[in-house]
C-alpha cells in the first residue's frame, strides 16, 4: 500500500486553506495545518480529523520559531508532497493609497506574504525534492494588474510570483506554481470590500479548489496558472500547458 500523501497548508483555519484541506482530507492526504488563532485552527483540525490524520500548529508564518515547529513535523514525516503558501495579509484595512502606506505597514505585508513563505519554502525544499512534490503559492490578479489602494498587497503578490516562478526554473525535480484563485467569498475578500455585498463571488470550494485539484492531478509544467483558465481547459479537455502560463484579470 502506498504511503499517504502529505500536505502543509498555511492559513487553513478558514477560507481557501480550510476548503482545500477538506478536499485533500477526503482524498486521504495527511495534513499539517496552520493559522494564528489557535481556537479556530483547532476547530478546523478536529472537523478534518474525522476523515484523515491532521496535525495543527498555531502560529504566524512570519515567525521563525513557528516555522521551526512546522519543520519538526515534516522532518518526522520524512517527505512532503505539497506545500501551500496560502496565509496572507492585505495590510491595513480599509486599504490605503500608497502615499498613506507606512514603511512599517509595508514591511509587515512583505514579512507575511513574501519573506515568511520564502523561508518556509527553503525549509521544506529538501522534503519536497525527495518526493518530487508541489509548491503552490497563492497569487492574485493584483500581482499582474494595478488597482488604487491595493499597492502594498499587489507588490507582495508580484514578489511571491517571482519566487515561485524562479524556483520552478531552478529546480526541475518539483513543480512550482503561482496560482491565482480569482475572487472568492471569504473573510479576506469581505475585509477588502467592507460593507459591500460579496455574495456574487464564488466560495473557494466552487472554483479555486477544483482548479487546484486539477493542477495536482495533471502536474503541468511549473508556471503561473489561473483557476478560471484551468477549469475552462477542463471543459474543453485541452492540455493545461497549452494556454495558462501567464495572464491577469480583475479580482
Ligand atoms: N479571497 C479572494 O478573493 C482572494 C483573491 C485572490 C487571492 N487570494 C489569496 O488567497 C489566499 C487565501 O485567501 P482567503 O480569502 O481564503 O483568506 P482568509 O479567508 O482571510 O483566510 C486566511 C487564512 O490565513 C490565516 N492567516 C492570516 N494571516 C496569517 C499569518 N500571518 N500567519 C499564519 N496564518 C495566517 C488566517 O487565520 P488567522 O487569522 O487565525 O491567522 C486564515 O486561516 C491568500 O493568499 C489571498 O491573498 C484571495
Amino acid at each position: 500500500m502506498n504511503p499517504a500523501r502529505t500536505a502543509l497548508i498555511t492559513g487553513a483555519s478558514r477560507g481557501l486553506g480550510r476548503a482545500l484541506a477538506g478536499r485533500l482530507a477526503e482524498q486521504g492526504w495527511h495534513l499539517l495545518l496552520t493559522g494564528r488563532a489557535a481556537d479556530d485552527l483547532a476547530l478546523a483540525a478536529s472537523e478534518l480529523a474525522r476523515t484523515t490524520e491532521v496535525i495543527a500548529r498555531a502560529g504566524d508564518v512570519a515567525d521563525a520559531a513557528h516555522r521551526d515547529e512546522l519543520l519538526a513535523v515534516v522532518t518526522g514525516w520524512g517527505s512532503l508532497d505539497l506545500l501551500v503558501n496560502n496565509a496572507s495579509t492585505l495590510g491595513p484595512t480599509p486599504l490605503h493609497r500608497l502615499e498613506d502606506l507606512t514603511a512599517e505597514a509595508l514591511s509587515r505585508i512583505l514579512a507575511v506574504n513574501v519573506v515568511g513563505p520564502h523561508a518556509l519554502t527553503r525549509a521544506m525544499l529538501p522534503f519536497l525534492i525527495r518526493g518530487g512534490g508541489v509548491l503552490l503559492d497563492l497569487s492574485s490578479d493584483a500581482a499582474v494588474e494595478h488597482y488604487e489602494t491595493w499597492g502594498g498587497y499587489a507588490a507582495s503578490k508580484a514578489a511571491l510570483d517571482q519566487l515561485a516562478l524562479t524556483i520552478g526554473s531552478e529546480l526541475s525535480g518539483i513543480r512550482a506554481y503561482a496560482f491565482d484563485p480569482g475572487d472568492m467569498r471569504t473573510a479576506m475578500h469581505q475585509e477588502a470590500f467592507p460593507g459591500e455585498d460579496i455574495s456574487d463571488r464564488p466560495l473557494p470550494e466552487e472554483v479555486a479548489v477544483p482548479a487546484i485539484l486539477r493542477l495536482l492531478a495533471r502536474r503541468p509544467p511549473s508556471g503561473r496558472y489561473r483557476a478560471e483558465d484551468l477549469l475552462a481547459e477542463t471543459a474543453v479537455e485541452a492540455p493545461p500547458e497549452a494556454t495558462s502560463t501567464a495572464s491577469g484579470g480583475p479580482a
